[in-house]
């Protein structure tokens, strides 16, 4: 489903399920998810499949301005025994009659005086017959009345706004996944009921014409001047996919043909930002269709398939794989070549990559039921790249993938609280949500790749040819999938020679049932060359289970480095097993260019022997093995399970290290183990000075300006180098960044795209509040949203008090600012300085019940304190924290529990950091010879000893 917009903020989240985490947390990044984790928390909760819906009709009379609909809905369905009630979702204001007739079209009677009962709780309505029914078909027509709903987290068909020459206009549009479905008609909302549904708006006739998922079919004028039209039927879908839309939307079709037609759809005004889109997006539909062997455009069962993708101003996900009608956020599919910079760009192309791979995933062929959403979303994620990337190779998505997708799942993967990919335990609406996170998209996805460098990229792409083809337009449960990969793997004989009496169903079954991912432990015996394996599941803290995976190994050694070959030449299928390397003293490393899903931790002796390789020549060892190396490492000092002194040996190595996907594995983590010093401040300047020093190189080396010539991860590494070195203090950093934030306010010269996010940053943190105003004002008078978000987050750079608490009043009150960046900017203001926590909480502490109003209901107010776990980085602010909560408890309501949370959370990070502070400071004042700084470990010590105090 949706796409999520949490990669673009680097943002501290707790996992949607893991607020009931208290280890330390990670500063996360991702996407389609936010937002989903609402009410209800009991079981009793699924239809019965003894009915089976045909055909479902929808009518719907719209009233825009009043934010209400008259529905009716017939739904055509096959009994398949004897019943005396027939259930079915709804979640509507009122139903007003129901009535129900026979295969002959007679009336069946229905029990008097209660014909039909509804559960709020459960959001049912049950049918009751006077007398048993037998097996056959019968029509249910139901009329009811709807609400639009006003605040769009509320899903179901919801209402925004946009403005155009100043004034205010309205649409409405939907967002059925995963159970909103019934809030626009009673019906089968599960994924597994799939029928054609035929839709039929009536609307305004001051709107343009509405849209669906299909083409309309015909329009009638009606007496009272209203417009109804009426879409073709769909193919055989499932309620989620099932969308419309009514509004003055403007379409352009610059890239389609007749028969394959391309629409991008947006409020009028930005149409000038559609063509990117459009070319990405018609690009990527005909790839994918080469791909699978199917034509997306034959998928409409005999009737014409259209492919259009919405630009909406307000969202509560990232984007929705509606067949036939894609909904977006503005900011996912607009791209504008003055505004958008590159990151964004790339979302644009990955996002609509992912969107199209849901036709043939989860479209053509869903998943029984969610806890089983990687059927969907794992696929989705793969292709958001790997498709994206047959596109526009130049965009390096194929290595991006790394970053985004394995090391932010290996990341979710180290909590012990993480789900399986099949999480039996998705029953209620609570746990649907919760599995909308890092295990069905990103693990899924890294999962297959690893697949796919194990059967190789032919016998892969035959296997999902295999599995779409026999589930066409029916659901598709694990076992389809390992089918269709055993019959793809029997036809390649090398297969079986490679990995003799390996069941490719049963390896991947392990990694969809196993919660979390493995680390292989690697003894190198130099006197024999033999290196041995023991598995374990990695956690940051706990104990973990004892579950083992199959895992592919690929892996060289320093006698002859080969990092071309990914394919894997053993298979772990114990928890130990060993290979063979030549005699003498080279370093192994396992998991080439991180091609498996899986960490890997050395023994002294190797990791010592890897470190003096990167020292000496890091270019012998891929870069992204090189990404993975760093990344472990700084998961493993989290974890404890690797020896500081040996995991700083390793990192150093990164004082001459440029590239990209290097410092991207290390960056976060690096952060993360810096913020847990902020508390101790001998230690925590120490750190901030280590930083300085290794990072130097790389911002030299990178310069300060994009070239014409800059490959996409030159621009992407002077994008995140240069934030984190002006965050850090890094004086050629501020000093450029100055003297561009003031030719910016003084000349006007617009700031390169991708400089902007930290130049603005610095001209406001080093500014007042005229600068402050000044980036205001260009904010509110924007078109382009990506930019307008770039500038939401730098806005809360300002260390003016009075700015800062007008940024925050803003979030609340502004419309200009949309439901789905409220949140993100609460995020930004604790992000934007360290001193903006104490205005943060005051705000906090002084609007809780307004925030929880105004940002859109209490699973908000729960993000927001949720988002402060990661700043409360000193006892005193964690008591005063503490505090409030429980002074306040009733009042807080649900958000309660995710503040006891916070609190644990907190007081763990802290405990964390007073548990290395010493050895870290020692470390790197034994390693460092220019610092002059006098601190001694004695007063370090000194400092513990206050804090520590719980
Ligand atoms: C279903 O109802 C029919 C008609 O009332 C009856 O003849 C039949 O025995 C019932 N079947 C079952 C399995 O109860
Ligand atoms: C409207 O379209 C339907 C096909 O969906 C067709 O059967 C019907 O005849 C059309 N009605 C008119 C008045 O054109
Ligand atoms: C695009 O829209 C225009 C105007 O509606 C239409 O004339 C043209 O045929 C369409 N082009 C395609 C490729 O669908
Ligand atoms: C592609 O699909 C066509 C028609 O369904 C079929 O005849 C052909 O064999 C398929 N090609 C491959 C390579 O699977
Ligand atoms: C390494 O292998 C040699 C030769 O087989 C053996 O003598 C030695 O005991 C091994 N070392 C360890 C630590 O197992």
């Amino acid at each position: 489903m949706d796409f999520l917009d949490l990669k673009l903020l680097v943002t501290i989240i707790a996992l949607s399920v893991g607020l009931a985490h208290t280890e330390p947390q990670d500063e996360l990044y991702s996407f389609e998810w936010i937002g989903y984790n609402t009410n209800l928390d009991d079981p009793k909760y699924r239809l019965l499949d003894n009915v089976q819906p045909l055909q479902i009709s929808v009518d719907l009379d719209v009233y825009l301005e009043e934010s209400r609909f008259n529905g009716i809905v017939q739904l055509q369905v096959q009994v398949s025994e004897n019943l005396t009630q027939i259930v079915l979702h709804q979640n509507v204001v009122s139903i007003d009659e129901v009535s129900v007739l026979d295969a002959a079209e007679r009336p069946v009677s229905l029990q008097i005086p209660n014909p039909f009962t509804i559960d709020r709780y459960y959001e049912i309505v049950t049918i009751n017959f006077a007398s048993e029914i037998v097996p056959g078909t019968y029509i249910i027509t139901i009329n009811y009345k709807g609400r639009i709903n006003e605040n769009p987290h509320d899903r179901g068909l919801y209402k925004g706004y946009y403005y155009y020459n100043n004034e205010k206009r309205y649409y409405a549009t939907t967002q059925f996944q995963p159970y909103h479905a019934r809030k626009a008609f009673p019906c089968f909302d599960e994924p597994q009921f799939k029928c054609p549904f035929t839709i039929t708006i009536t609307r305004g006739a001051n709107l343009r014409p509405s849209f669906s998922n299909m083409a309309i079919a015909n329009t009638t004028v009606l007496p009272s001047g209203r417009v109804q039209e009426r879409f073709y039927p769909t193919p055989v879908v499932s309620s989620y996919l099932v969308a419309f839309h009514v509004s003055d939307f403007v379409s352009t079709n610059s890239s389609g043909t007749v028969q394959k037609p391309f629409q991008i759809i947006s409020r009028e005004g930005p149409t000038n930002q559609h063509s990117y889109a459009a070319d990405v997006g018609f690009k990527i539909t005909e790839i994918m269709e080469s791909y699978f062997n199917i034509s997306y455009y034959e998928m409409g069962q005999g009737r014409p398939m259209k492919n259009d993708h919405i630009a909406l101003p307000d969202f509560p996900s990232g984007a929705m794989e509606n067949w036939g009608m894609v909904n977006y956020r503005e900011a996912y599919l607009l791209y504008d070549e003055q505004n958008t910079n590159l990151q964004n760009r790339i979302f644009i192309a990955t996002i609509i990559a992912h969107e199209l791979a849901h036709k043939w995933f989860g479209n053509l062929v869903t998943c029984f039921w969610w806890s089983n959403l990687w059927l969907n979303e794992s696929f989705a994620s793969f292709f958001e790249f790997f498709s994206a990337h047959e596109a526009e190779p130049w965009l390096e998505l194929d290595d991006i993938f790394i970053l985004d997708s394995v090391q932010s799942a290996l990341s979710g993967d180290a909590s012990a609280s993480i789900q399986p990919m099949n999480w039996s335990s998705v029953a209620d609406n609570p746990s649907i949500s919760a599995h909308f996170g890092t295990s069905s998209y990103a693990k899924g996805a890294s999962v297959l790749r690893m697949l796919e460098h194990f059967v190789t990229p032919v016998v892969f792409r035959n296997a999902l040819r295999y599995y779409l083809k026999e589930n066409s337009y029916g659901i598709g449960y694990p076992t389809d999938m390992y089918a269709a990969f055993r019959r793809a793997v029997s036809e390649d004989p090398t297969f079986a020679t490679a990995y003799p009496g390996i069941d490719i169903g049963t390896v991947f079954d392990g990694w969809v049932q196993n919660a979390g991912a493995p680390v292989v432990e690697v003894n190198v015996n130099m006197t024999s060359g033999l290196v041995s394996l023991t598995q374990r599941r990695f956690q940051i803290s706990g104990t973990p289970p004892n579950d083992i995976w199959q895992i592919p190994i690929s892996w060289t050694h320093g006698d002859s480095p080969n990092f071309q070959n990914t394919r894997p030449t053993y298979v772990l299928t114990q928890r130990t097993g060993s290979v063979q390397k030549p005699v003498g003293t080279s370093w192994v490393v396992l998991n080439i260019a991180q091609s498996g899903f899986y960490r890997v931790n050395y023994d002294n002796q190797n990791w010592g022997l890897i470190a003096a390789q990167l020292r000496s020549n890091k270019d012998v060892i891929h870069k992204l093995s090189r990404s993975q190396i760093v990344n472990d490492v700084l998961f493993f000092i989290r974890a404890g399970q690797i020896s500081i002194p040996v995991a700083f040996d390793v990192l150093s190595f990164l004082a001459k290290e440029t590239d990209y996907y290097v410092w991207n594995g290390a960056l976060t983590q690096l952060q993360w183990i810096h913020r847990r010093l902020e508390h101790l401040p001998a230690a925590y300047d120490e750190f901030t000075a280590y930083l300085l020093e290794l990072i130097d190189e790389a911002v030299k080396q990178i310069g300060y300006a994009d070239g014409a010539n800059d490959s996409v991860s030159t621009i992407q590494q002077r994008m995140q180098i240069l934030n984190f070195a002006c965050n850090l203090g890094h004086q050629g950093c501020i000093d450029d960044s100055l003297a561009k934030w003031n030719s910016f306010r003084t000349q006007n010269t617009p700031v390169q795209i991708s400089s902007r996010r930290y130049v603005y940053c610095v001209g406001l943190r080093n500014g007042n509040a005229s600068d402050y105003q000044f980036l205001f004002q260009k904010y509110n008078t924007s078109e382009n949203t990506a930019d307008m978000v770039v500038m939401l987050r730098t806005l809360a750079c300002s260390k003016d008090q009075a700015s800062i608490e007008h940024y925050l009043y803003q979030t609340m009150h502004s419309d200009k600012i949309r439901v789905h960046d409220k949140n993100n900017a609460f995020s930004y203001a604790l992000q934007g300085n360290s001193e903006n926590l104490q205005t943060v909480l005051n705000f906090l502490f002084n609007n809780y019940a307004e925030i929880r109003e105004t940002y859109g209901g209490a699973a908000r107010l729960s993000n927001c304190i949720s988002a402060l776990s990661g700043f409360l980085t000193d006892f005193e602010d964690i008591v005063k924290f503490q505090s409030w909560l429980y002074e306040n408890q009733i009042a807080i309501g649900e958000s309660f529990s995710t503040g006891v949370s916070v609190v644990n959370t907190a007081v763990n990070n802290l405990r964390w950091g007073n548990n290395v502070a010493a050895e870290i400071f020692s470390e790197l004042r034994s390693r460092s010879s220019a610092t002059t700084a006098t601190t001694s470990l004695f007063v370090v010590m000194l400092a513990l000893a206050a804090k520590f105090v719980f």
